[in-house]
């Protein structure tokens, strides 16, 4: 066996993922230092309580309440406690003693990114985050380095398996969005508050991630237009199925041109995550469960696809793990570490100047001249129509039964699918819709993606 030289290694947290990836340094010690090429020596465990029990079965003696003391003199600090503080003073005393950092900390990255990856560079350190997006699969590697001589346009990612757990339930068994959610509570998927994920607040992180790796410009979080799964519901399903359809939560990150005067190459960005309909045709529409999966479209590349677990302890180890090693062969390498390329410095958009289809279903009353009147609105307000379909609700049990305008009905159900529009077009247009006496409710907007 080789004699390597030992790299000292500092593990923040041994919860869902940092015990599996104790066990796993631990386990695989041998491989890793022949992958590596050094010895990884885990040299402690920083926890709140060292005797709580783990997911794997740990040494007692790694473990530690003084994460301070641990850091000093690490070569390598796995942050996995998750949340602000205080996981980001360790990470920047982790940096500014020269240590490399690895963490899946997307909350963290999508809110102080910056002032980490300007620490890392003051010291010429290097952070990994594999992790911080789509769990398990390599998607932060693939638009850093693979994609790094490329343009990518376009990022269309189911990055939130919480929400496609329940979405994909609700679309298969005509469940209700609430009793799939306490399943995915049961399951572990969501957590006991699982507003971060059904409110769009998980994905909107993952989002700020990928966009600004792949348009090479820091995306803060509050440019991320979100909206969460919440409002969908039973009928909106069925109508998506019908239409050929299926609704999945979207972290849309799009390369925009002709759209920002204020940037020299007139480039700008939309970063937006927001339940959409895609056709069942499209790849992401077989994205069952809890997967995660990411379609990347690049001007040279084409389209790519990455799938697989984006969640789950010992799947998203993996991804540290991988960070790890490739931190460690830095290390016996040299050199300094490579920053993050924000340099594009691309506006990011409001979602007002977002082009994208939509589908409009509105309840209106059953008459001469309503379709008229509606095509008069959508016309004024610049939106083009691709498809109508009209049922007739009956009266008694307030469901769409047929497109028989002839029963006598009150009011029917208008299904509207429009051609590329902006979205600040659509939303005035809406408005008006709403306003206008041939309309007697605004069911839901949806856009359409994936085309
Ligand atoms: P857990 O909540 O399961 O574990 C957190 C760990 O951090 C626990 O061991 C906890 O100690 C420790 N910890 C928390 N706060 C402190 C503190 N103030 N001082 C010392 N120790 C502390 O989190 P996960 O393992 O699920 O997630 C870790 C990170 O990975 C997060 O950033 C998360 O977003 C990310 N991630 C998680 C995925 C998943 O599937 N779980 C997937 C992708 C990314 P103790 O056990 O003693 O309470
Ligand atoms: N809550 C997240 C999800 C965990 O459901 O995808 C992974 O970030």
């Amino acid at each position: 066996m080789i004699d390597y030289r030992n790299l000292r290694v500092a593990l923040l947290g041994a919860g869902a993922v940092g015990s599996q990836v104790a066990a796993l340094l631990l386990k695989h010690a041998d491989e890793l230092a022949d992958r590596a090429g050094a010895g990884l020596e885990l040299a402690g465990i920083a926890v709140r309580d060292p005797d709580a029990p783990r997911d794997a079965d740990l040494p007692r003696e790694l473990f530690t309440t003084d994460a301070e003391s641990l850091i000093v003199g690490a070569d390598i600090v796995i942050e996995l406690m998750g949340g602000i503080e205080p996981a980001r003073t360790h990470l920047l005393a982790a940096l500014n003693s020269g240590a490399d950092v690895v963490t899946a900390n997307k909350a963290l990255l999508a809110t102080h990114g910056p002032e980490i990856f300007d620490a890392a560079d003051q010291v010429g350190a290097q952070v990994y985050y594999e992790a911080a997006a789509a769990g398990a699969i390599p998607i932060i590697r693939p638009l850093r380095d693979s994609l790094a001589g490329d343009r990518v346009q376009r990022i269309m990612g189911i990055v939130n398996g919480t929400t496609n757990y329940i979405l994909d339930r609700m679309d298969a068994e005509g469940a209700e969005f609430a009793d799939v959610l306490a399943d995915a509570q049961r399951l572990g998927y969501a957590e006991a508050d699982p507003t971060a994920d059904v409110e769009g607040y998980d994905a909107a992180q993952k989002a700020a991630i990928l966009a600004s790796l792949a348009f090479h410009t820091a995306v803060p979080l509050d440019a991320v237009h979100r909206e969460g799964i919440t409002q969908i519901d039973r009928a909106m399903m069925d109508a998506a199925r019908r239409a050929g359809y299926v609704i999945k939560l979207l972290a849309v990150c799009e390369r925009l041109t002709g759209e920002a005067e204020s940037s020299a190459s007139g480039e700008a960005i939309s970063v937006r995550v927001y339940p959409a309909l895609i056709a069942r045709t499209h790849p992401l529409a077989s994205v069952h469960g809890a997967n995660n999966a990411v379609f990347v479209q690049a001007e040279a590349a084409g389209n790519l696809m990455f799938y697989g677990a984006g969640a789950g302890g010992v799947q998203t180890a993996s991804a540290v793990l991988g960070d790890v090693v490739s931190a460690a062969r830095r290390h016996v390498a040299g050199g300094v570490g490579v920053g993050e390329s924000t340099r594009a410095n691309l506006p990011v958009v409001d979602i007002g100047r977002a082009v994208t289809r939509y589908q409009i279903t509105l309840e209106v009353s059953d008459r001469p001249g309503v379709l008229a009147s509606i095509a008069g609105i959508l016309s004024d307000g610049r939106v083009s129509i691709a498809t109508v379909e009209q049922a007739v609700i009956d009266p008694t049990t307030g469901a769409a039964t047929s497109t028989d305008t002839e029963t006598g009905a009150a009011s029917a159900r208008l299904v509207i699918g429009t051609h590329k529009a902006r979205e600040q077009d659509l939303s005035e247009t809406v408005e008006r819709l709403a306003a206008s006496d041939v309309v007697t409710r605004v069911v839901s907007v949806l856009r359409v993606e994936g085309d």
